[in-house]
């Protein structure tokens, strides 16, 4: 009888799943004319359609997860990210807490180790940061040769690619050795991104300083001038804030490339690939795309109507996990408002929180970790373009804990699919079809 009800039960789905993928197929574009993010539904071409189920595929009694919703795909001790409760723990302590009082390197060894550093652990691990803060010359001259339009995290992607080609201990999987190239690529992304950022302008990079903490040279090698202690303390507000967040879709990236035994360049050159999507890392760009398309206070609420009329993504709203308000989002908020006052053109500011509010009253969304790092680092005179590769040089000590755990205990990560195709044929010469 529930064999019986469980194949009524996928019968109905897999007519559903016919029916949908029928009329659509969802894939998301940036329209040029209004900058929005539109869902765009395309007829399937009929051989692509789903055939209806043959019994050897109803007697397999699967159903596919849809983007793995709900699925636990690992342990882990790295970070706890609780949805209901709009918590985040980076190794049990409170994101709030770190937000208040941690730096980015002590965020970045407690994440990396799995304990605060002591002050002398702490010295060593800043130590070996700046000392990796040079990037080899062949890594530089392939970003002189990239054209001035390469997207920045397609630059950041090759870069951190070609770098692993002069690190003698790219292909050494020890845990000693991947700690160490950690370390090495948490330093040289920074220098990465603000040497591509100043080498497009047609400006020279600047050679990073060793008496910088990591946020502070990271502002100095983009801007060219040391940074105030205030926008040094935002650059590492931000950095603290985006460096982990349990399985999201680039680290889960990086954890199945390293599960392979593939070396943790190609990990990170996998997950920055998937940074860069905008329903992931590249939200922050597109949010501020769209405060610029809507250029005023004044417009908000039309963009939003029409947005919602449109049924528009709204960028930076929604969240796969959190169903309640991001903790990240609030500090980044307080910032943005402080520097909107400071920079005395607080309008981003404005329209940010008129349309927090009213895409919340819309589509009962809150808005998340990218809404408000879009004016915060406009206002830190960051081009929109490379806010994802900030967001890269931060994530990168997360994707790289979540390496070194996945290789602590490893298996290939190999899920199945669910055959919906074409029921076993026969093959025809090309001559009779
Ligand atoms: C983050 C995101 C991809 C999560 O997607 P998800 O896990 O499917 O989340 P939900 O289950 O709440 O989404 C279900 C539906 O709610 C609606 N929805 C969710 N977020 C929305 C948003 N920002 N704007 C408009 N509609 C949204 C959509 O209809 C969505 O279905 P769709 O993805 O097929 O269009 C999604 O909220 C999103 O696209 N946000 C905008 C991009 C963004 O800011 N990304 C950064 C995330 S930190």
């Amino acid at each position: 009888m529930s064999r019986m009800l469980i194949r009524l039960y996928r019968a109905l789905i897999q007519q559903i799943r016919h029916c949908y993928t029928h009329v659509v197929t969802t894939f998301v574009s940036i329209t040029a004319t209004t900058g929005s993010i539109r869902q765009h539904h395309q007829p399937l071409p009929e051989h692509e359609k789903a055939h209806p189920m043959s019994d050897a595929t109803l007697d397999k009694e699967k159903i596919a997860a849809k983007g793995l919703k709900g699925i636990v795909a690992a342990d882990s001790q790295v970070c706890d990210v609780d949805g209901d409760l709009g918590k985040l723990i980076y190794r049990g302590f409170n994101i709030h807490e770190l937000a208040e009082s941690s730096t980015f390197e002590e965020t970045s060894y407690l994440l990396l180790h799995g304990e605060l550093p002591s002050a002398t652990q702490l010295k060593e691990f800043t130590e070996l940061l700046i000392h990796h803060r040079e990037i080899d010359a062949p890594v530089l001259d392939c970003l002189k040769s990239l054209p001035p339009s390469t997207p920045p995290m397609t630059a950041l992607r090759t870069a951190v690619s070609i770098s692993g080609c002069y690190d003698p201990l790219a292909e050494d999987n020890s845990r000693a050795a991947n700690l160490e190239k950690s370390v090495r690529l948490t330093a040289e992304m920074a220098t990465i991104t603000a040497a591509f950022r100043r080498l497009r302008e047609g400006l020279e990079p600047i050679a990073p300083r060793k008496d910088l903490s990591h946020a502070g040279n990271f502002m100095y090698m983009l801007n060219g001038t040391v940074p105030s202690e205030d926008a040094t303390r935002a650059m590492d507000l931000i950095l603290i804030l985006h460096a982990e967040h349990g399985l999201n879709a680039s680290t889960f990236a990086a954890r199945v490339i390293a599960a392979t035994l593939a070396d943790l360049y190609s990990a990170v050159t996998g997950a920055i690939g998937a940074l860069k999507g905008p329903l992931h890392g590249g939200a922050n760009t597109e949010v501020l795309k769209v405060l610029m398309e809507i250029g005023s206070v004044e417009n908000v609420a039309s963009y939003v109507e029409t947005t919602r009329a449109n049924k528009g993504k709204f960028m930076g709203f929604g969240h796969a996990v959190y169903k309640v308000e991001d903790p990240r989002a609030r500090h980044l908020k307080a910032l943005s408002e402080r520097l909107g006052k400071e920079t005395g053109d607080p309008k981003w500011y404005d329209m940010s929180i008129l349309m927090e509010r009213l895409v919340r009253e819309s589509i009962n969304r809150y808005c998340n970790v990218d809404f408000y790092s879009a004016s915060l680092q406009h206002y830190m005179g960051i081009p929109g373009d490379l806010f994802t590769c900030v967001f890269a040089t931060s994530r990168i000590v997360g994707w790289c804990a979540h390496v070194l755990e996945q290789l602590a205990d490893n298996k290939i990560i190999r899920p199945s699919s669910n055959y919906i195709g074409a029921p076993e044929r026969h093959y025809v010469p090309v001559s009779q079809r």
